[in-house]
């Protein structure tokens, strides 16, 4: 039977796969979306790799239960972790750092920076990647934010807490673009891409890299490729299930834009 009514899941830690949810709401309205954030252990990317992968299984596996048609990986630090969660789903996986990946390679200069998670940094995924696609000339600056998605996660649309967020940035930032000169900058954590408008303010020269972006368009292609797209004519629902607190998560889905959402749900979070 064909799964093209079935949902496209997308996963990650927190609330920072909101960002990728937005953008496939933007190019694929029709379809319907089932979400995981696991609320009860972001941030992810200070944990050690065993969590990671323990975490992210658990998710994995609830994907599949509810058998999703693709399964995008909102989530730089997971997707660091793949190959070790893969096994677990029957349908195709789109991750973040691939479509990053691609995003830097087609954002034209030769000085690329990535900010990412500490765990995300600390794999090199990022720069390996990049160098081994790109031209002799490109240089990858690397640099591991131990703090921003968790101020992120817990501060949008606070006053107070968006000038932390902003001092964060610049803490994190201003050596990339100021010492080392990178023209482009990879969002290589799904949370940074909420905050791209931030960003953008703070360094107008930057051209920046979303992957949620390039994840979209990729689902896009995929799924009319293999005729996948739903086609019963309305638009898409989204569902979100949530080890964290749900009340936080209606008001964080509301600040980033998300549409029709549906149905926010509790759901027991993996004890580590
Ligand atoms: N949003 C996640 C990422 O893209 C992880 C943030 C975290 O939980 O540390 O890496």
């Amino acid at each position: 039977m064909s799964k093209r009514n079935n949902p496209v899941g997308i996963l990650d830690s927190g609330i920072g796969g909101f960002s990728v949810v937005r953008q496939v709401q933007r190019l694929l309205p029709e379809e319907d979306i089932l979400y995981f954030g696991d609320g009860a252990h972001v941030p992810y990317g200070n944990h050690p790799e065993k969590t990671i992968v323990a975490l992210s299984r658990y998710m994995f596996e609830f994907m599949e239960q509810r058998q999703v048609k693709v399964l995008l990986v909102g989530c730089n630090t997971i997707s660091c972790v793949i190959e070790q969660c893969k096994d677990l789903v029957s349908c195709p996986v789109f991750n973040a750092v691939q479509a990053g990946v691609s995003g830097a390679l087609a954002g034209g200069g030769d000085r690329v920076g990535v900010i990412s998670t500490v765990f995300t940094h600390h794999c090199q995924t990022y720069p390996r990647q990049i160098q081994a696609q790109g031209s002799q000339e490109l240089r990858v600056f690397s640099r591991g934010c131990p703090n921003l998605a968790n101020l992120v996660e817990h501060n949008l649309g606070s006053g107070a807490g968006m000038s932390q967020v902003e001092a964060e940035l610049r803490r994190e930032l201003d050596e990339l673009v100021k010492t080392e000169g990178v023209q482009c900058c990879v969002l290589g954590c799904t949370h940074y891409s909420l905050v791209s408008d931030q960003i953008q303010k703070l360094y107008p020269q930057l051209s920046l890299v979303d992957p949620a972006q390039e994840m979209a368009r990729s689902l896009r292609e995929y799924l009319k490729e293999n005729d996948l797209s739903r086609e019963d004519g309305r638009k898409g629902q989204v569902t979100i299930y949530t080890t964290g607190d749900v009340k936080e998560y209606a008001l964080r889905a509301e600040q980033t834009g998300l549409e029709r959402v549906e149905q926010i749900v509790a759901y027991p979070a993996l004890e580590i």
